[in-house]
């Protein structure tokens, strides 16, 4: 299995490659990339750890080095909200560099499954689709937003809330990574119920932790360590699944035929090649419903964003 990580330099990019290091099968290629210099010396570093993945650093203005024979890419390039920039700012660029950064995964590794962090999720999954059609290469089954941090947000606030052991607590979060895009499915929690001023306040925190992170950092960025292990939790899961595991389930942004929205989260089955199955996300409460029914303007709206960026 060889793992490429783009924006491997950066907060994310570091703790998800040491992490990605420790936890590769043995034999596994763990290939960084970045532009910052910094990178050949994140990849010499992480190299003196002792286990069996290999790790190879690569810098300069080309991915491709890094991306050839990549059966998986996770890409976490771009830039993190800093004072005095608003959301178009960071759209801007990130928008660019994930094009970019998928045109040459497009022609490098034009069968990889390619997992993507940088924000805003909801609308660079639909550019990266964008870029991969017009290559000629696009497969939906192949291209994921990494949904996971939601994910294992709910998972500790439930358990912290109920006193329960989190590794029991199972939250499916369905939709997309933004806002109100969020929606975790507190009503499936098993061995818990909630009251309904609960469930807005666990609602209205997983929706908007990124900000409690970016708020405690006070300028100095977003959430980088829970990131880089949600990111290696989906991306270990796929690399089990890719290689036969069965029964092997992440919540993930991804064009899945769904009624909803070109590309939305849900729960899915993973495979050999990607997605095996989007599986139903099951009955879902009143508040819920109504959670849902105010999303879909704006993740319609970020998704056709993405659409119109490449298409422009
Ligand atoms: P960071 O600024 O620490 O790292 C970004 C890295 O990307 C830097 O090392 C930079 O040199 C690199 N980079 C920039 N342009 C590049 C290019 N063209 N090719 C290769 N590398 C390039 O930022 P951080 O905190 O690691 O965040 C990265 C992204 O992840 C941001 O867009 C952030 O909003 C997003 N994010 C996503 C989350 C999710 O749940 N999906 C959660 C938290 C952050």
């Amino acid at each position: 299995m060889k793992v490429a990580v783009l924006g491997a330099a950066g907060g994310i990019g570091q703790a998800l490659a040491l992490l990605l290091k420790n936890n590769l099968p043995a034999g596994s290629e763990l290939s960084l990339y970045d532009i910052a210099p910094v990178t050949p010396g994140v990849a010499a570093d992480l190299s003196h750890i002792p286990t069996a993945v290999n790790v190879v650093g690569f810098g300069g203005e080309d991915p491709t080095p890094a991306l050839t024979g990549a059966d998986i890419v996770l890409i976490s390039a771009g830039v993190a909200r800093k004072p005095g920039m608003d959301r178009a700012d960071l759209f801007n660029v990130n928008a660019g560099i994930v094009k970019n950064l998928i045109e040459k995964a497009a022609a490098a590794c034009p069968q990889a499954c390619i997992g993507i962090i940088t924000n805003p999720v909801n609308t660079t999954v639909p550019i990266a689709a964008e870029v991969l059609k017009k290559a000629g290469v696009y497969n939906k089954n192949k291209l994921f937003g990494i949904t996971t941090l939601d994910v294992i947000r709910a998972e500790t606030f439930v358990a912290e809330a109920k006193g329960l052991n989190v590794s029991d607590v199972k939250v499916p979060v369905i939709g997309g990574h933004s806002g109100v895009t969020i929606l975790p499915l507190l009503s499936q929690v098993e061995g818990a119920s909630f009251s309904d001023e609960e469930i807005e306040k666990l609602t209205y925190r997983i929706q908007n932790a990124g900000t409690e992170v970016v708020e405690a950092k006070a300028g100095g960025g977003s959430a980088t360590l829970s990131m880089g292990q949600a990111a290696c939790r989906f991306a270990l899961s796929l690399v089990k699944a890719m290689q036969g595991e069965a029964n092997v389930v992440e919540c993930t942004y991804v064009d899945g035929g769904s009624e909803h929205a070109v590309f939305f989260a849900q729960p899915v089955l993973l495979g050999k090649n990607g997605v095996e199955k989007v599986l139903p996300y099951g009955e879902i409460s009143a508040f819920e419903q109504a959670a849902m029914d105010g999303m879909l303007e704006t993740l319609r709206g970020d998704i056709q964003k993405g659409v119109e960026f490449v298409n422009q």
